[in-house]
């Protein structure tokens, strides 16, 4: 033991002389730089600059790695408010060794993942094998096995890894500490579960569910809703501050025969709101008159006008039809449990457009073409159109306005679009406007599509009903809530619970199963609409992992645990890992924060579907190999309860709670 410690003592004074030695040499670098003045190109200096970031960069990374050897030795899983994120720190812990082992690689290859085995350890390293071919193509020759023994010998102290072993051409296999997972599983039942640390809480705008007023909101906006809402949960949970916008598509041109419509038809509109409840009725009726009575669509067109003009009756009119139409939409909100969405249409940046144009046009990114005024992007062949030839503006015009908006007033520095990949040609053009015009740098603000494919029937064509129309969604979501009883008396359940318990598992699997559905596929592909998949109780689906819930807080409820109980009890009783299936609940268990850090970075959450689809089966295997409540066979009173295995249980019960709350669903305790 003591030799280790005089080993890594030495390692540590060996790496503060580089350090200091490095500093001295990039100050004399830096230095010698702001002498030479702006005379700037000599082969000699340009060797210099590069040698000089290239220390500049090793400097940063073994620094780093060193604060985070300093942050483990004062805390072993995190402090309150974070956890620890395991492979984060394992490739800490490499990267540290390898920069020490190679320190003239200037951007070796980081892979630390988790083993899939158990055989290969519980986490893996795999660089040797890459860093083997970075140094051949500069002419040294080490075999991935001797590079991997050079990595093992140079790694720092630390509290996380208990041993590691090279295997076959150089894989290192890294067995973590027992006693620092138990810690982690016993945070989570006194301290809660955690998000990873974040570098830095963001302002983040998400443009999420806008559908357009007068119109059904289809499924494509039931989408962007689902999404947006939970890519919200887990930004928030992260503790970002999020501000979910709701870009409704509520001008433009229909908007006059829509007007005109409602004049005659409710001519005291101004004194008493109209009775439409079929918006969409009212639509097809004004479209009608709009295409077949001149006189009519002339009067629609000088509405238009006068809209714009914000005439006050008619702006009157207009927030009416809006009202009418957003009510229909809150609807649908409330029963999917979207809170806090800020309604900001088109409408909103009308007096913004106008400025934007004259910003864009006054320092010269507007070109004239047959009367339109457009602006081409780095993006796209087609050029923005910012000014229609008539001098209106167009869906570019208002999303111009938007993003400048969203970076000067919000702040925002992480702009999200959860749009569907059809507008991607759009939004894309949009960015490179903004980014172009130098409203926003997108090194220091991150803007980007969430991009998510279309919903197909189950006959894999675009999702219609039978008769060909588009679904309205409060009848979708309807038939889900019907379906779902439908599956609970299947399984004879309204004979166990009360009718408030049927109620409430009606409503959680009903409109669990339709955004875990959504949700479980990778967004950027199409996904096939289908109750009867949705509503399997069997694979990754919402209603097998809300059943597992139920299961795994019945076992507590089973051994007489109450939660004040769990709490007294993850204080004082060590949680044992001994048998292997308890070890791969509890491994399986301390990886979610690393998924969480993986999700924040791509914002596909169904990598956090398929996190609690292998929790659930490791939870179960753990359960069928490992007693937790044993009881007396002939009387079936409780004999022995193992309290570390409940503790388990109810870990497990709780990382899985705050997953379905990040993917929205509301899990009950009986089902
Ligand atoms: N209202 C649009 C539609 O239904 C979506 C708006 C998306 N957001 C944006 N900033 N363009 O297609």
């Amino acid at each position: 033991m003591s030799d280790i410690v005089t080993k890594y003592t030495e390692r540590a004074v060996q790496q503060e002389a580089e350090i200091a030695q490095l500093k001295q040499e990039i100050l004399q670098l830096q230095n010698g730089e702001i002498n030479d003045g702006n005379d700037s190109s000599s082969p000699e200096l340009d060797k210099l600059r590069t040698e000089n970031q290239k220390l500049k960069y090793r400097l940063a990374h073994l620094l780093r790695s060193i604060e985070e050897e300093e942050k483990q030795s004062t805390r072993i899983t995190g402090t309150d408010t974070v956890m620890t994120d395991i492979s984060q720190q394992l490739q800490g812990i490499f990267a540290f060794a390898i920069m020490s082992a190679f320190p003239d690689l200037a951007n070796p290859t980081m892979a630390v993942e988790a083993s899939k085995n158990d055989r290969f350890g519980d986490y893996q390293c795999n660089s040797a094998m890459a860093i083997a071919q970075q140094l051949r193509a500069v002419g040294r020759k080490i075999s991935p096995n001797e590079i991997a023994q050079a990595i093992v010998k140079n790694m720092p102290s630390n509290k996380i890894i208990e041993k590691v072993e090279i295997a076959g051409p150089g894989f290192i296999n890294v067995h973590i500490q027992r006693p620092f997972i138990s810690a982690v599983i016993s945070d989570i039942l006194t301290k809660g579960v955690r998000p990873p640390k974040i570098d830095r809480k963001k302002k983040v705008v998400i443009d999420m569910s806008s559908p357009n007023i007068a119109k059904e909101m289809h499924v494509g906006h039931l989408r962007s809703t689902i999404i947006g809402e939970s890519i919200t949960r887990l930004l928030q949970f992260a503790g970002h501050d999020v501000q979910k916008v709701c870009h409704l598509g509520d001008w433009g041109t229909q908007f006059g025969m829509l007007i005109a419509h409602l004049q005659d038809r409710f001519p005291d509109y101004l004194t008493k709101s109209p009775p439409i409840s079929d918006l969409q009725a009212f639509y097809k009726e004004s479209k009608v008159r709009f295409d077949e009575d001149a006189e009519f669509k002339k009067r629609a067109y000088s509405l238009v006008v006068q809209l714009q003009a914000k005439e006050p009756d008619i702006h009157k009119a207009w927030q009416l039809i809006c009202d009418i139409s957003y009510r229909a939409f809150e609807d649908i909100y409330e029963r999917l449990d979207i809170k806090d969405l800020i309604p900001r249409g088109e409408s909103f940046y009308q007096d913004l457009m106008v400025e934007t144009v004259q910003d864009l046009e006054s320092r010269g990114f507007l070109e004239l073409d047959e009367g339109r005024k457009i602006m081409f992007t780095d993006s796209s062949k087609v050029p923005l159109t910012i000014v229609k030839s008539d001098g209106g503006f167009t869906y570019d015009t208002s999303d111009m306005a938007c993003i400048r908006y969203r970076v000067f007033v919000d702040k925002a520095d992480w702009i999200l679009y959860v749009v569907d990949a059809g507008q991607s040609v759009h939004l894309e053009n949009i960015y490179a406007g903004g980014r172009i015009v130098g409203w926003y740098d997108p090194a220091r603000v991150r803007v980007e599509h969430i991009k998510f494919g279309v919903v197909l029937g189950e006959d894999k064509k675009k999702f219609k009903t039978r008769s060909g129309d588009t679904v309205r969604l409060a009848e979708l979501l309807d038939e889900g809530m019907r379906r779902s009883l439908d599956k609970l008396k299947e399984k004879e359940r309204d004979k166990v619970l009360t009718a408030e318990e049927l109620s409430a598992a009606q409503r959680s699997v009903a409109y669990g199963c339709i955004k875990y559905a959504d949700l479980c596929h990778n967004r950027v592909n199409d996904y096939v609409f289908s109750f009867d998949k949705m509503l399997d109780d069997k694979g990754n689906t919402a209603v097998y992992l809300l059943y597992a819930y139920t299961r795994i807080k019945s076992i507590a409820r089973l051994a007489k645990v109450d939660d004040a109980a769990v709490l007294q009890a993850a204080g004082s009783t060590p949680i044992d890992v001994i048998h292997a299936k308890e070890w791969k609940l509890a491994k399986c268990l301390s990886r979610f924060p690393e998924i969480v850090s993986r999700i924040l970075n791509d914002l596909l959450m169904h990598t956090l579907c398929e996190y609690l689809y292998e929790l659930t089966t490791t939870f179960t295997e753990f359960y069928d190999a490992c007693y937790c409540v044993e009881k007396d066979r002939q009387t079936g009173v409780i004999v022995k309860v193992n309290m570390s295995r409940i503790l388990l249980c109810e870990a497990a019960a709780a990382v899985m709670a705050k997953g379905f709350h990040i993917l929205g669903l509301d899990p009950v305790n009986r089902m």
